[in-house]
């Protein structure tokens, strides 16, 4: 007597008809029922993320004070993505409040190069509640032409919702080097070629908002083909872009040199405002322009907030080497002087603070390599002398007297 075939449960298919069926005493389901439960299951998580995300909406202080442990200075750019930000979750909830329609605002963020612009945009990723996505303008081309187009922005913002489109039409989508996308025009030394206007020609319907299809790569279903509409009309774009040689240099008028003018003031450097003519002439198309209506500055960073970003911010670089250092058992210090100087050293290279880690680097190779040999060394500090030159000894303090004396 054969024992009759599993069905499940649930569906009633038979087990020759599905690929696996479970089982305990009494009942059985088959893969295929898993699997649509199981998609309930995540779709309710996300419902319960989503109304979370409402309750805890952190205010545009809040987004500042968040930024700051990351970012040093720079307060003006944070303060308007801040508000960019907390206006786009209002605005995600009530897209027509009292009759009026919310219309979203597009950011652009110039900034000379290693001012910050890039490390905002990763920072904000870490406290967005809603899918955010960063692209490079660089590698996007003209549709037909190889290399990304305009629509993979869209498809990483949807792998970021993990695939739900409600929430993907709903995040933010950072636009770095966009300055690189400038055609060559009136000032032809700058930008790339004339397909750069043909990315921004792209661009304007997504960022004022379209419906493109937009193919779901990696999905589950594992399917190239398949695509799904994307609406654009809510996702906020922020772009940022060094836009080197925008600024007229207006305030010192003896220097030759184009670009963020500086002019000390209380330990901030002024500039002057960029305005859409200089972006036009930039390259930038009026079009594109016209769709990012809020511009933020960020500022040539100063010596002292080089040295602050050397030791503060949570994963600053002398912590960092603090804690290799220390898992050799080693103390490792700066001296303020030694600071000062990587700064200094930092801005004669004149790539802001981009150039901080190199120096640092440079300075700490031969002691990396050579200390964890030295025994019962107990700490070690670094002197300008060190920085200047890296050759030169740092101060070592040795656990016992005698090690002192050997070496
Ligand atoms: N304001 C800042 N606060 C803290 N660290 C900073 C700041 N600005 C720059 N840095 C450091 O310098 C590095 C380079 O900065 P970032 O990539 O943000 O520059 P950028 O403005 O995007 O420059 P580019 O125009 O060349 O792309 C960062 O990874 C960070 O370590
Ligand atoms: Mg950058």
């Amino acid at each position: 007597m054969s024992t009759p075939e599993k069905t499940c449960s649930f569906c009633g298919r038979k087990q020759s008809e599905v690929k696996k069926m479970f089982s305990s005493e009494t009942t059985h389901i088959c893969n295929e029922c898993i699997t649509t439960c199981s998609s309930i299951l995540q779709k309710e998580v996300r419902f319960e993320q989503r109304s979370a995300m409402q309750q805890q909406l952190p205010t545009p202080e809040k987004i500042v004070e968040f930024l700051d442990k990351y970012i040093i200075g720079q307060l003006d750019a944070k303060k308007v993505l801040a508000v960019a930000l907390y206006n786009h979750y209002k605005r995600i909830e009530n897209p027509v409040y009292n009759n009026v329609e919310l219309e979203k605002s597009n950011i652009l963020l110039v900034g000379p190069t290693g001012s910050g612009k890039t490390l905002l945009a990763k920072s904000l990723s870490k406290i967005m509640q809603v899918p955010f996505a960063v692209a490079d303008a660089t590698a996007l081309t003209e549709a037909g032409y190889v290399g990304e187009d305009v629509e993979s922005i869209l498809s990483r913002l949807l792998a970021a919702a993990n695939y739900d489109i409600e929430l993907a039409q709903r995040g933010i989508i950072y636009i770095d080097e966009i300055d690189k996308i400038a055609r060559k025009g009136e000032s032809s030394t700058m930008g790339r070629d004339v397909s750069g206007e043909g990315v921004q020609q792209g661009l304007l319907k997504i960022l004022e908002g379209a419906e493109v299809y937009v193919p779901v790569k990696g999905s589950r279903k594992n399917s190239t083909t398949e695509t799904v509409l994307f609406n654009t009309s809510h996702v906020l774009f922020v772009c940022g872009g060094a836009f080197v040689g925008l600024v007229p240099d207006s305030h010192t008028k003896k220097s030759n040199k184009v670009g963020f003018s500086k002019t000390a003031e209380k330990g901030e450097v002024k500039e002057k405002k960029i305005d859409a003519k200089a972006l036009v002439h930039y390259g930038i198309i009026p079009e594109f322009i016209g769709r990012i209506p809020v511009v933020a500055q960020l500022r040539e960073l100063t010596k002292e907030q080089m040295v602050q970003i050397l030791q503060e911010p949570d994963n600053a670089l002398i912590k960092q080497f603090q804690a290799l250092f220390d898992m050799d058992g080693i103390e490792l210090n700066f001296e303020p002087k030694a600071l000062d100087a990587v700064a200094q050293k930092a801005i004669d290279r004149g790539v802001g603070a981009r150039g901080l880690r190199s120096i640092i680097e440079e300075a700490m190779l031969p002691l990396q390599f050579s200390c964890p040999s030295k025994k019962n060394l107990q700490s070690l500090t670094i002197t300008e002398a060190v920085i200047e030159d890296p050759t030169n000894e740092p101060i070592y303090v040795y656990k016992t007297k005698e090690d002192h004396a050997e070496a």
